[in-house]
């Protein structure tokens, strides 16, 4: 299955989440296996279950607090009331494979075969899983870009293999606020990360955190270097129709020489926003097709309305002091904190990163829920990224309104003491 060409994969799981959160669970006594060691801690349950305790405006986590779009949830409502409630064929409910086959295929310029090259899976954490433990074997290695999605990470190491990171860095720029495009990859350092025992290489465009969307020109690179020493791809692309400006999304499994070496990661979870609802799902998508690039369609009013989003909480922010990385794309926005001058409580003095102890300190003190931005880089590197937060802004305006008034609040109080 996975050794077809591309694959459109499809999302909306905590599978991973439970499985490494399981060492808490006492079996019986029995100690979990040693393939799961050291992946106990996850940022999400740590941080969301922060957010609940003390109520705070969640701006952390990413999930859309609106509803998923009327034509979404009738579709939902028919296929239960129509009895569609029972098992479908496992590896893809067939309307929903030939509709992905289609769509896809249109925007790939590919004929993509819906039952030997689409999966369903349950999220795209479970897609990413699948890829990791079918192609992965003991000591391969797999290069990562940072910042990335924590999971990939620890299902790269259940699955044996070596994690090889590169960073993306920022670029200084003056007179402007940063965007998500100023933080590149060195060409050369990547080349040097691949050798014979590179298996793939996971990208993920639009970013989270970050928003970067890669262009042509980072893509080629990336493609070149895959196809020289016949590595995988791994495309994590769940924010495809999330991409703003005058920035384009562009796929890497399009590219010479890529389609027989990658694999598509999508999200109908992030593009509908609503979760795992299979025929709902085929029917969103039947309707997208007909509307594909028109002002109706659902994929550009929800980017419309997430790049205003976006637009308001940057200015907010900037106007308190914690500097935007506008991202070009995705519904994360993170802010370098530097700048802000916060004296920590002892409460917060641990041994964690500085981002860590903010996030916290934001959270039980202000009532506002973010996310540290460390928690998306290696071991390693986490010393060198500890002043970034991310900001999750698909949320309702009232909403945004709330982290508003509490960042404003906040910083006339600054400007006091
Ligand atoms: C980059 C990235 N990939 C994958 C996922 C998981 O998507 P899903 O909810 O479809 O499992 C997320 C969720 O936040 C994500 O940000």
């Amino acid at each position: 299955m996975l050794r077809a060409p591309a694959h459109l994969v499809i999302r909306n799981n905590t599978l991973i989440n439970n499985i490494l959160n399981s060492q808490k669970i006492k079996m019986s006594h029995h100690k979990s296996s040693r393939r799961i060691e050291g992946l106990d801690k996850n940022v999400w349950v740590e941080f969301t279950q922060l957010a609940a305790d003390y109520s705070a405006v969640n701006l952390g986590q990413g999930f859309p607090d609106f509803s998923p779009p009327n034509f979404v949830k009738e579709a939902y409502t028919k296929a239960i009331n129509g009895g569609l409630n029972q098992y479908t064929r496992a590896f893809g409910h067939p309307p929903l494979v030939k509709i992905l086959a289609k769509f896809f295929g249109k925007l790939m310029s590919q004929d993509i075969d819906p039952f030997n090259e689409v999966l369903v899976t349950i999220g795209a954490y479970e897609a990413l899983f699948c890829f990791f433990q079918a192609m992965v074997d003991d000591g391969d290695e797999v290069i990562i870009i940072e910042p990335y999605f924590d999971c990939y990470e620890p299902m790269v190491r259940m699955a044996g293999g070596q994690p090889v990171f590169i960073s993306l860095r920022p670029k200084p720029v003056f007179g402007r606020l940063m965007t998500s495009a100023d933080w590149v990859l060195d060409p050369v350092e990547l080349a040097n990360k691949f050798n014979k025992r590179t298996k793939a290489i996971v990208i993920n465009t639009p970013n989270n955190p970050l928003g970067k969307v890669l262009k042509c020109e980072e893509l080629q690179v990336i493609a070149e270097l895959c196809v020289k020493h016949n590595a995988l791809c791994i495309s994590d692309e769940v924010y495809e129709w999330l991409v703003y400006d005058a920035n384009e999304h562009k796929r890497i499994a399009s590219m010479p020489g890529m389609w027989e070496r990658t694999v598509t990661v999508g999200s109908a979870g992030k593009t509908f926003s609503a979760t795992g609802w299979k025929q709902a799902v085929a029917e969103g998508f039947e309707k997208e097709f007909e509307l594909l690039g028109a002002p109706e369609s659902y994929f550009i009013s929800l980017r419309k309305e997430l790049q205003l989003k976006r637009d308001r909480l940057a200015a907010c922010l900037a106007s308190v002091g914690l500097k935007p990385i506008i991202p070009e794309g995705g519904y994360f926005l993170m802010a370098d904190i530097s700048e802000v001058n916060v004296d920590l409580p002892e409460c917060t003095k641990t041994e964690q990163p500085y981002d860590h102890r903010f996030v916290k300190w934001l959270t039980i003190n202000k009532g506002l829920a973010t996310i540290p931005v460390s928690a998306f880089y290696s071991t390693d590197s986490k010393k060198g990224f500890q002043n970034f937060i991310r900001f999750c802004f698909v949320k309702e305006d009232a909403t945004l309104s709330k982290a508003e008034d509490i960042l404003q609040e906040w910083s006339r109080t600054r400007k006091i003491q």
